[in-house]
């Protein structure tokens, strides 16, 4: 599904950016002495080195609560003016009632209304086109696009494949109307449900609902075919950040910074290497925070905004691909200030 604005005489863009992770950090050389795995191994097939690890006291929602308040406090606007809080997780705290219920409780933002989006990894990038669709029709004004998942619960902690990738937190993207020329130009999103199970959790819904056996045999966990996740990640997301690109009419040349979900920093380098695009323009946090899901692209925007790397009328590109399988990309021409 490709989009941009064909109707509306304003754009959306993200106006302020926040943050949260715990403080718990899990490095390679920790990990190593959970199951057989080394520091060596992690960093030259992923580029990892350590990640944040919520514990039992934490969840999805303080993290999100946290991130929420602090692109709030970024903006200078209050809880109340929000119309929408949409939460893109698949770690939520409850299998329903969405997070984003939670979070509109926690932040009291009393005119809100919230909804969870699950497309896991691409999570944030779908919801960059949703909030997007309802700011430029003039249904609503002020957005709370966050991005959080605690998949360190959904592991198996034995499974050394899987268990070295990811890690928690959460980021928020206050998103609001600027004129057409900037904010969000045209989004692609895209699924291949052929790939259900190319990366999965098949526990605990209600085609397999937990019982004692799963939990006797500990085969709780998250599931993955890495190489096939790989494949896909590499030829896919690639293809949408330059559909996206057509749409506007712009080339990747015109790209000043590539913010591509952090799964993989072999993925990253093999994007850019097809998209012609150096990777000093490619930003990468994923040495720090590993995989965190829906979390990861706007944890990384966070950081380039503190960095001083998104300037008022540069190009930003983002990319999410996972679970789904799902892909998405957005361009935008960024707008305005903006904290972290
Ligand atoms: N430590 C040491 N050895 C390991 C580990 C580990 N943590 N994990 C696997 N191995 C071993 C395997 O057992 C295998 O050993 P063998 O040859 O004796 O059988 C060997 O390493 C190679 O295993 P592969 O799975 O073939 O390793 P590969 O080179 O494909 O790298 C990886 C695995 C890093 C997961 C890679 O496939 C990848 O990056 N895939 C993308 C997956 C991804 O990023 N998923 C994130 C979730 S989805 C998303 O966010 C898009």
């Amino acid at each position: 599904m490709n989009r941009k604005n064909r109707a509306g005489n304003q754009n959306a863009a993200i106006v302020a950016l926040g943050m949260a992770v715990p403080e718990t950090v899990l490095t390679n050389e920790q990990l190593a002495e959970q199951v057989d795995t080394s520091n060596e191994w992690i960093v030259s097939r992923t580029g990892i080195r350590e990640r944040r690890i919520s514990g039992s006291s934490t969840t999805t929602a303080d993290l999100a609560a946290l991130a929420a308040e602090r692109a709030l406090q970024a903006a200078g606007m209050p809880a109340d003016a929000l119309d929408l809080i949409l939460c893109a997780t698949t770690s939520g705290d409850y299998l329903w009632p969405a997070t984003a219920c939670v979070v509109q409780q926690r932040i009291r933002a009393v005119r809100a209304a919230a909804y969870d989006l699950a497309a896991a990894c691409s999570g944030f990038c779908y919801g960059l086109a949703n909030a997007a669709a309802f700011i430029e029709s003039g249904a609503m004004r002020n957005i709370l696009l966050i991005g959080a998942d605690t998949l360190s619960k959904h592991v198996n902690w034995n499974d050394r494949s899987t268990c070295v990738l990811f890690g928690d937190g959460a980021g928020a993207a206050l998103i609001s109307a600027v004129p057409k020329s900037e904010g969000i130009l045209a989004s692609v999103l895209g699924a291949n449900g052929d790939k259900l199970q190319a990366v999965w959790l098949p526990d605990g819904g209600s085609r397999s609902p937990i019982t004692a056996q799963i939990l006797a045999e500990s085969s709780f966990g998250l599931q993955m075919n890495g190489r096939e996740v790989y494949r896909f990640c590499v030829e896919v997301a690639p293809q949408a950040i330059l559909e996206a690109l057509c749409e506007v009419g712009l080339k990747t040349s015109d790209i000043d910074l590539l913010v591509m979900h952090q799964a993989n920093l072999r993925i990253l380098q093999a994007m850019a290497e097809r998209l012609d695009i150096p990777m000093d323009k490619v930003f990468v946090n994923l040495d720090r925070y590993g995989n965190t899901s829906a979390a990861s692209v706007p944890l990384a925007l966070t950081e380039a905004h503190q960095q001083g790397k998104l300037k008022p009328g540069s190009i930003v590109v983002t990319a999410g691909f996972g679970a789904g399988l799902t892909w998405a990309a957005n361009v935008m021409r960024w707008a305005g200030e903006s904290n972290g």
